[in-house]
This record gives C-alpha cells, structure tokens and sequence, in this order.
C-alpha cells in the first residue's frame, strides 16, 4: 500500500513504497497504449517553467491513457511573467486541478509547493536538486532489462548538476546496488549523497569498469546549471561512449540516459543490442500512469 500524498523525492519513498509502484507499473502495462478510464474528470495540471519533452508529454499521455484531462502551463505564458509567485499560483491551481506535477529551476521548488498544497505535488524535476518519476522508470527499466539485486551499475557524466542521477543514487542504494560513479573533474557526485551509498566507488574513466558493469546509465552534461560558461567548455567533449568504449563488455550490459542525449553516446550504439534509452523513455507512461492512479485513487 502507497500512503505518501506527494512525491518529491526518492529519499521520502521506502524499498516497499517503490516495489509497490513498479508492480503496479507492471499492471498498467498491458493499458499503456489501449488506455484505461479510472481517472474520469479528474484533471491534471502540468507546471513547467523549465523546458522538458519526455516528462511534460508522458505525464500528459499517461493522464489522457487514463481517461482525464490536463491544463498546461509555462514560465512564458503564465503570470509569473507579471511577478506572481510560486506559492500564490499553486494555491490557484489546487482549485483547478486534481494533482500538479511542477518542474521548477529552483532547487527545494517542489517540497515547498508540497507544504502548501491541498491536493497532490509531484516533482518533475527542479533544479539539480530531485527527479523521482525518473528514478522510478529507470528502475522499472532496469527491473524489466536486467535485474534489481546484486546489480553492478555506473553512473557516467556530469554528477554534480544531473538530478537524475542524484534519485537514482539514492533509490539504488535500496537495493543494494554496487554503483561506480564516473565524472569528469569538478563533476563528482556531491559528497552529502555520496556519503549515504554502500557500495560505492569513485573513478574518472569509464574504461576503468565497463567490464564490469550490468548498467551503464549516461548522462549529459548540464550546461545549463554551470554559473560559468568557460568551465562548461572545460568539460563539454571529456567523453563519449563509442563502438570502441563498448568492446568485450558484459554480454547482457544494458546502456541508459535519461535523454535529452547531446553527443555524448555515438548515434551508431543506437543499433547494438546493449541499447535502451528509448525502451526507457517508453516505460515512462506505465510508470506515470500507475503513479497517478495510485496517488489520485483511481486503482486497476
Ligand atoms: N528525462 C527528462 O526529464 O527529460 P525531459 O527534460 O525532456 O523531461
């Protein structure tokens, strides 16, 4: 049973709070594409006041599979422009809506929407901070792709800035993962999470463990988070996973991003059997279908 009302971060969900959404996932999988109506009027508002493609539209998509309806809602075209704050335009939309998912540059965007919300806040992302429904698919994607125990996984890219990697370190660490994180210098996981992993190495070639690993999960660099655009220069080639950084890994390795990819995984790995970033983006309407129906009463 799932009894949080929000979803804010993976550090607020539990081992048994995730399986129970995966399994429910694993249920809303056959209504992916067919849909399913147990969210009838019930609406959905999509705040994004940071551009997204795969959040903003799954989380549409899941809504209308379900048989609801969404308003939408941008930096550019809402008042915010006019100065109204966060705060007064989640207590305007709590009366329009059923749930709000929010993405916000502002790290801590979504707790605070979550401590003056009436109805249902999920976080989509705000700032470097959090990013649990992707967490929630990478894991799902991993569950379905590979396997969740005793899994070996590296972390590649740009772990100071890149949210997702962020939740995912956290939830991987429920199960026990042995996680490797790759960064390029000046790009480490912060230490405040790095402290809280169990198994846990530190390395700045990703040739060092690709052997080694079930998982590969990419990530790009955020150039919009770096304060300095020279330093973001510094780091923008520092890799990318070619045919060649792929030689005699793992037969069943799988390759994740979260997307959007930049360059930093040759177009030409997109036709090896070690690809799943776009089965991933997928698994993103399962995964956000169960979420909302689970946190919006509409059970399967
Ligand atoms: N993975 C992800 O959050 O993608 P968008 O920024 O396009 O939503």
């Amino acid at each position: 049973m799932f009894k949080k009302k929000h979803v804010v971060s993976m550090r607020d969900l539990t081992r048994d709070d995730v399986e129970f959404i995966l399994d429910y996932a694993e249920r809303m999988m056959p209504y992916a594409k067919a849909g399913v109506r147990v969210l009838e009027n019930r609406i959905l508002a999509l705040l994004f006041f940071e551009p997204s493609t795969r959040t903003q539209l799954s989380f549409d998509s899941a809504m209308k599979r379900l048989g609801g309806s969404t308003l939408s809602l941008t930096s550019e075209e809402s008042s915010v422009l006019k100065g109204e704050t966060l705060a007064d335009t989640i207590k305007v939309v709590e009366g329009y809506a059923d749930a709000i998912v929010l993405r916000h540059p502002k790290e801590g965007a979504a707790r605070m929407a979550s401590e003056i919300s009436r109805i249902p806040i999920i976080n989509g992302g705000d700032g470097a901070g959090h990013h649990p429904t992707q967490t929630l698919l990478d894991l799902y994607t991993i569950k379905k792709e590979s396997h969740l125990d005793n899994l070996d996984i590296a972390l590649l890219g740009d772990l100071k800035y890149g949210r997702t990697a962020h939740s995912l370190a956290y939830a991987l660490n429920m199960f026990n993962a042995n996680i490797a994180l790759v960064a390029p210098e000046g790009l480490q996981m912060p230490k405040h999470i790095v402290d809280t992993l169990n198994s846990v190495r530190l390395v700045e070639d990703v040739d060092e463990v690709i052997r080694d690993v079930d998982v590969l999960y990419v990530t790009r660099i955020q150039k919009e988070r770096f304060p300095d655009p020279t330093e973001y220069l510094r780091v923008a080639k520092s890799y990318r996973l070619t045919l060649r950084v792929l030689e005699r890994v793992r037969e069943n390795l799988i390759i994740m991003h979260p997307l959007p990819r930049v360059d930093e995984i040759a177009p030409e790995v997109d036709q090896t059997k070690h690809a799943r970033y776009f089965k991933q983006a997928f698994y993103g309407i399962p995964v956000r279908m169960a979420l909302l129906a689970i946190l919006m009463n509409g059970s399967i």
